[in-house]
């Protein structure tokens, strides 16, 4: 190591420039510490750069504002340096990454640099989801580094620790903020941001991910302009209406070209995405936990953890972004023992039958479904207590053996018999008002005092802050996993939080409710996964109104959409698959007219759409037409044949549907290049357009492809550059799977 630098693989420090640079394996992140008051500025983050002196992008040299030299424009210095966690109330007027009030009721604070650390690997977050390192045959973490920057407010007596951790294998950097109280003073934290970034606007667009009850995560793009733009959560939830992330993406950007940069939270509860451009033309991207509502007491000696960020960097178009995501997920975000594995394919009960099932009806569905290659029966809801439809018995875990007569190990044993797996259906965090659980702890459920809680649902939510709470749930839930051979869970929740009131929390701390509920949430999942560590668990939200890192931290998959219509998916698997792997998507096929839009189609083309997840079925196999029936076995046998591709390979979007009205196209390749699927959903059918073509990605340019079931072999570069003509199809709803092999 030469002298003054001090260097960990991805990390070094420039102690003469008083510079940090990280570098992954495409993009470099530089941060610089200020003369006299030791301010932490933004330089840089992009594509990978040698140099490391970039101190001149922070401007202190740009007079009167001269921090070495003179104070006369502080003021003014602090409303345009590229802060790296600004405070407020100082004289950056811009919005603050923290905010705090102090017992005397002020709020002004400020952030210094003191010390750093570098070391291999990462730590974790108390309670927190959040990703981790991948570790060698000695133990030890490998092709991880973190820096961690000790920063204070010596003023108020308060360290913040801002750390950084760069991993080699991808282009993303995590994030991680964590504030410690070293006064000895109670200070309330206003605003805790897990990342803030300020950079020269670049004309920059905003993409983020909107939508409703079974229509989520459709892609919007617009430009940001002066003032404040961005997403939030005020639910408790990640949300059907918004998403916690946000792109900002230099003009013109495409799936190949453009600069990208990309920011999602590990978290599940509420949050705000802000770009902020300001008089200069400069933007602040932050992320973190939605202010709105919260409060939280810092006694003297407590420390507070923010969720954790993941931030990318992509100067190949969305296709990058989307490659550092889903690779990035895949080895650092999910640990179930099934991320690497084929899931069993499933039928859930939900569409088939709602609540009206017996163990005979259940039965049949499985004898059915066993013959066609079916490898798992998942119980929805409806299985417990009294509960005959949506209006009662949340929270009442005990099986309802007037409709299963031998509880659900006679079930789960009959099952098994027909070579099936069983799954079974929760919804932990809620409670029905005609509930034995609520007529035993009416105190449970989230309300406020003297305010009659509003329903949704007919629901309650229950107060997740209260260890007991969770205790209790916890216990009615083991006991019924126990009880049976139970192989896999979906963990539901149907609705989100209001009424924010927590009979347990004293005054000064009811602000922390929404972010505690959520430290419920995680500690009931973990001990879920650490208990029964071989249950496959899918988490669900209405659908996908929880659909985050953070849930994908305790479950390998997530329901994506209470829409199973091949079509409503594809905007909505288009949306998601931005981001998030495809091995996470929960779908499934479903029966037509479709429950939730009423469209009728292909059976096949539902099996197309479904293969880009996890596969499943949503339908009642004995009732289904008998031609749509007889596809099933060649249906299970194409998820068997192509889901190790689908699961471990690098996704393209190739067309979107929502873009240009009339067909989709994805591809996967196999991270060898040697094998690609290519699925083409013609939504429309159009007179005169005889075939359309298509661009593939990701091949060997000097490789020669062979497509399966038909004549000839084609070039690398010739499918990529020249393209694909993939044959006019009759009919709207049409799709067609090509399947290419290296030969
Ligand atoms: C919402 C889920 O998304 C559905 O799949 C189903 O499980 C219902 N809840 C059951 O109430």
């Amino acid at each position: 190591m030469k002298e003054g630098k001090e260097k960990s693989m991805g990390i070094t420090y420039f102690e003469k420039e008083r510079i940090f640079k990280l570098d992954t394996k495409n993009t470099s992140y530089l941060i610089g510490i200020t003369d006299e008051e030791n301010f932490i500025g933004h330089i840089y983050y992009g594509k990978k750069l040698e140099d490391h002196n970039l101190a001149y992008l922070l401007r202190t040299e740009e007079s009167p504002y001269v921090p070495s030299v003179n104070a006369r424009d502080r003021v003014s210095f602090l409303d345009s340096f590229p802060m790296e966690y600004p405070g407020h109330g100082t004289g950056d007027y811009r919005e603050a990454a923290f905010r705090v009030k102090t017992q005397a009721g002020h709020t002004a604070c400020s952030l210094s640099y003191v010390s750093h650390e570098i070391f291999a690997g990462k730590k974790e977050i108390p309670g927190l989801p959040a990703s981790f390192a991948k570790t060698g045959k000695d133990g030890k973490p490998e092709g991880c580094f973190t820096l961690e920057l000790l920063c204070t407010d010596s003023v108020l007596n308060l360290t913040a620790v801002l750390s950084y951790s760069v991993f080699e294998d991808t282009d993303v950097i995590a994030r991680h903020v964590s504030i410690l109280n070293n006064s000895e003073n109670t200070i309330w934290l206003t605003k805790v941001s897990s990342m803030c970034m300020d950079m020269d606007n670049r004309e920059f667009e905003a993409i983020t991910l909107h939508g409703s009850w079974a229509r989520e995560r459709h892609i919007q793009r617009q430009k940001i302009g002066i003032g404040m733009q961005g997403v939030t959560s005020g639910r408790g939830e990640s949300g059907h209406q918004d998403h916690p992330f946000i792109a900002l993406v230099t003009p013109n950007t495409t799936q190949d070209t453009g600069e990208v940069y990309g920011v999602q939270l590990v978290y599940s509860g509420n949050y705000e995405f802000r770009a902020d451009v300001n008089q200069y033309d400069s933007v602040r991207l932050q992320a973190g936990i939605n202010p709105v509502d919260f409060c939280w007491k810092l006694e003297a000696g407590a420390h507070f953890d923010a969720p954790e960020a993941l931030l990318t960097y992509s100067a190949s178009g969305l296709s990058g972004m989307t490659a550092h995501y889903h690779d990035f997920i895949r080895q650092h975000i999910i640990r179930s023992p099934y991320k690497d594995k084929k899931r069993p394919i499933l039928i859930n009960n939900w569409e088939a039958t709602y609540f009206d099932f017996n163990t005979e009806k259940l039965l049949a569905i499985a004898k059915e479904a066993a013959g066609l290659g079916i490898e798992m029966l998942v119980l929805d809801d409806g299985w417990f207590g009294a509960r005959s439809s949506d209006n009662c018995a949340l929270g009442d875990w005990v099986v309802n053996e007037e409709k299963l007569p031998g509880g659900l190990s006679g079930l789960a044993e009959e099952i098994n018999r027909l070579g099936m797996k069983f799954g079974l259906w929760f919804e932990p965090e809620m409670v029905s008002p005609d509930s034995d659980l609520y007529r035993k702890h009416p105190d449970w459920a989230i309300a406020v005092p003297g305010r009659t809680p509003g329903r949704a649902r007919n629901q309650y939510v229950l107060d997740f802050s209260r260890s007991e709470v969770v205790d209790g749930v916890w216990e009615m839930m083991e006991r019924v996993l126990s009880s049976a051979n139970i192989e896999y869970v979906k963990w539901d929740m149907n609705r989100p939080l209001s009424d924010l009131g927590s009979a347990a929390l004293p005054p000064d701390r009811q602000g922390e409710l929404s972010h505690r509920y959520m430290l419920g949430v995680y500690s009931l999942q973990e001990r879920l996964v650490s208990r029964f560590p071989n249950i496959l668990l899918e988490n669900c939200s209405g659908g996908g109104a929880r659909y985050d890192a953070g849930m994908l931290y305790y479950s390998p998959q997530i329901w994506c959409s209470d829409d199973t219509d091949a079509i409503e998916r594809l905007a909505i698997q288009e949306g998601t698959a931005l981001i998030y792997p495809l091995s996470t998507i929960g779908a499934h096929v479903s029966d037509c007219p479709n429950h939730a839009v009423g469209r009728v189609t292909p059976f096949e083309t539902r099996g197309y759409v479904a293969l880009a997840g996890t596969f499943g079925y949503e339908l009642d196999v004995t009732r289904i037409p008998e031609e749509d029936r007889k596809q099933i076995p060649a249906q299970t046998a194409m998820y068997h044949k192509y889901n190790d591709l689908v699961r471990e390979g690098d996704y393209f979007r190739l067309a979107s549907a929502s873009e240009n009205q009339m067909y989709d196209s994805w591809q996967v390749v196999s991270k060898d290049g040697t094998e690609s699927l290519v699925t083409f959903i013609q939504v429309k059918g159009r007179t005169g357009q005889r075939s359309r073509r298509i661009f593939l990605r990701g091949l060997h340019p000097d490789k020669k492809y062979r497509i399966e079931g038909e004549d000839g072999v084609f070039g690398g570069d010739t499918l990529m550059y020249a393209g694909l003509q993939v044959a006019g199809l009759w009919g709207d709803f049409q799709g067609k799977l090509i399947h290419l092999v290296q030969v």
